[in-house]
């Protein structure tokens, strides 16, 4: 029995050393130690020693175990850290490579002009609104005393959503004045920014979508004059404190009197140039006091309150705001333009 002892020891000891993985030694622990390993089914033949030899057998069979069990634990160990090793060494990391700049979004032109408008009107105690694109016929024209037959009605300018033609893809940010008065009384003081549609060919001047910030004031004794002076302070606000404002008779069905504003052209100080196409001057907007039909339309007695309105094309704002030549670039998102700005 001690021979065979002696040689599981042996064995155990060679097969714990040249053991490559941690599997692999837990099958050894097993082999020698398990309830139906080796070292356990010479210990069951213990009780055919006689009283005196079993003492000394056990004791032998003892430090085979310890022997066997520490050997184990000391391979454990030092797989363990060849594993940790191997493990830092594919895992290096070369800190000396070049590191790869990571490259940060930033805002859309149309996005910056529009946060800056809206920074403008808010300092001037206006709320910002938005709402629906998909829009009642009635909000779009009806109630802004624009009747049947209009040509802005046109199937050829408008899309419309449904056959009978009462719901459509708003053509103006207008409808906005009405949806604020039907809900609030004056004062009033909002702008609506949002997208528009018409049926328009895509040109350098032309899209089928673009932006509007349509805005609207109404209270008691509001004139004319407030009307020239908040779009001006916009205009030099936008466009440095020297541009020059010059506001045009028009005509919308929604306001009256109605005027377009321009803004002396900032290439050519009003000479006539390329980028005004000779004008001396650029067109900005339309704007106007709003019509006793619509005020009263909307439960707003024109007796004892008026309002003035106005509607920017965003586009039209960004483009002069970063002297882009061309419509397209604006929706076309080509990188290399976007992050010029
Ligand atoms: N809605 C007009 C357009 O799209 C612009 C406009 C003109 C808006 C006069 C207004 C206004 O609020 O008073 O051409």
């Amino acid at each position: 029995m001690k021979q065979q002892l002696e040689k599981i020891r042996m064995e155990a000891m060679t097969a714990i050393e040249t053991v490559k993985g941690s599997a692999e030694l837990d099958a050894l622990r097993v082999r020698f130690l398990g309830k139906k390993g080796e070292l356990t089914a010479v210990l069951k033949q213990m009780g055919k020693l006689s009283a005196e030899e079993r003492p000394i057998m056990g004791q032998i069979a003892n430090s085979v175990r310890e022997a066997i069990e520490g050997k184990l634990e000391q391979r454990k160990t030092e797989l363990k850290a060849k594993a940790l090793e191997e493990k830092l060494v594919s895992e290096t990391v070369d800190v000396t490579i070049p590191g790869v700049p990571v490259v940060l979004g930033h805002k859309h032109p149309m996005s910056k002009v529009l946060d800056e408008a809206k920074e403008i009107f808010v300092g001037m105690g206006f709320e910002v609104v938005e709402g629906p694109e998909v829009e009642l016929e009635s909000y779009n024209f009806t109630k802004l005393n624009t009747p049947y037959g209009h040509p802005a009605r046109d199937r050829s300018d408008t899309f419309y959503i449904t056959e009978d033609d009462k719901v459509l893809l708003r053509t103006q940010t207008s409808p906005m004045q009405v949806r604020v008065m039907e809900q609030k009384k004056p004062p009033i003081r909002i702008v609506a920014p949002g997208r528009v549609y018409r049926k328009d060919e895509v040109d350098a001047t032309h899209s089928p979508m673009f932006h509007q910030l349509e805005g609207l004031v109404v209270d008691e004794g509001i004139t004319m004059t407030d009307l020239k002076g908040t779009l001006e302070h916009l205009v030099k606000q936008l466009y440095g404190e020297d541009s020059v404002v010059r506001f045009r008779p028009h005509h919308f069905p929604f306001t009256e009197p109605s005027c377009e504003v321009d803004v002396q052209c900032f290439e050519c100080h009003g000479a006539g140039c390329r980028t005004c196409k000779g004008e001396g001057w650029i067109e900005l907007l339309g704007a106007g006091m709003v019509h006793p039909a619509v005020l009263q339309g909307c439960g707003i007695d024109p007796t004892q309150y008026s309002g003035f309105a106005f509607g920017i094309g965003v586009e039209r704002m960004a483009m002069r705001r970063y002297a882009i030549s061309d419509l397209r670039l604006i929706f076309e998102n080509d990188v290399r333009f976007l992050s010029q700005f």
